[in-house]
């Protein structure tokens, strides 16, 4: 109760009355220019191949990933990620054609670049799971276990094909320890000091990646949680931003994202560094199956998400849906 009317004295709701004077005091807004476009591109196809567990994405062919760079252009969206899948055949213990100057991820990021130049901030997975015939983030030694420096020496080489391709950030998504450092070295020994690194610093463990798996052929047994962190974790995370700050990352990430906004907030709130999320195939295939199912509504639950995720402190959000989350932005939906 206060002096100059009834109860209640203060009354929130005044500020929900219209959409306009929602959207006048809303305090986190989302823009296309934050969004980043995940996509895969695989080897010897034809036609762009459907991903089962995530409806709407696709493995492209090198001409679909081109029309996929500029439609992304043209929606106002930042960036690509690019993965690519090569062809069987191809793995090997070493991830040799992560490295191979015309191994797939390469080829795309030429193709990407000279289609789109530098209208969208091209990017590229720095990691060799999509190249190994195990499956793993690294090289593995004579028990089986992923040699971390052994790794990191396959990782600088990896910076420089891609670097050479033209890309403009590398993300080195490996979770060994010093990968930052290395590629910082790595690309600036061949004269690439414009090339960025978006450190992926807190990666966890996560069930959620399931999808990306059939996304990339990934031939995994196993799990990764010699590399990547438990997800009972936030400490954890701290000690790895600082380790990658110190390394050099220009821009640190959080992946996945809508289960840990926690890390994300305070993540954002420590550095003076750009902040990203990623928002990652198990989140979308979650939001496209109960939609597909008419449990919740598709287009309010995607943008409710990446509401969320941005007004946890991400700048940046990696998401599938980054094309048409950036329409239905500029369309006021
Ligand atoms: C590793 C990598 C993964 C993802 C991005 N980079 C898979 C993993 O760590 O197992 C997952 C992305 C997603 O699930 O959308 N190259």
């Amino acid at each position: 109760m206060n002096s100059y009317g009834s109860f209640p004295g203060a009354r929130p709701r005044r500020l929900r009355t219209t959409p306009a004077m929602r959207r006048m005091v809303a305090e986190t807004r989302l823009d296309p220019a934050d969004l980043i476009l995940p996509a895969f591109v695989r080897e010897g196809v034809t036609e762009p191949v459907p991903i089962g567990a995530m409806p709407g994405v696709v493995q492209h062919t090198r001409d679909t990933l081109r029309r996929a760079a500029v439609e992304a252009v043209e929606a106002g969206v930042s960036g690509i990620m690019l993965f690519g899948v090569p062809e069987e055949a191809k793995k090997d213990g070493l991830g040799t054609a992560g490295t191979d100057p015309d191994g797939i991820l390469q080829v795309a990021i030429r193709d990407v670049r000279a289609e789109v130049g530098d209208e969208l901030v091209i990017m590229s997975d720095l990691c060799l799971d999509e190249f190994t015939d195990h499956g793993h983030c690294g090289v593995l030694d004579d028990q089986g276990r992923v040699d971390n420096d052994a790794t990191l020496e396959r990782y600088a080489e990896m910076a420089q094909v891609q670097a050479d391709a033209g890309v403009h950030v590398v993300g080195p998504s490996g979770m060994m320890d010093g990968q930052v450092g290395v590629v910082r070295d790595a690309l600036d020994t061949i004269g690439k000091e414009d090339v960025a690194i978006l450190a992926y610093t807190a990666k966890y463990s996560s069930a959620f990646y399931g999808p990306f798996r059939e996304a990339v052929g990934s031939s995994l047994k196993g799990d990764r949680k010699t590399y990547q962190q438990d997800p009972a974790n936030l400490r954890e995370s701290m000690r790895e931003l600082a380790l990658d700050l110190e390394e050099g990352a220009d821009m640190v990430m959080v992946k996945p994202a809508g289960p840990y906004l926690d890390v994300l907030a305070k993540v954002a709130e420590s550095v003076d560094v750009p902040v990203a999320a990623y928002q990652i195939s198990g989140e979308y295939a979650m939001v496209e199956a109960a939609a597909e199912k008419g449990w919740i509504d598709r287009e309010k639950a995607i943008l409710e998400t990446l509401t969320g995720i941005r007004r946890a402190g991400a700048g940046m959000i990696l998401t599938y849906w980054a094309t048409e989350a950036a329409r239905m932005i500029s369309a006021g939906r």
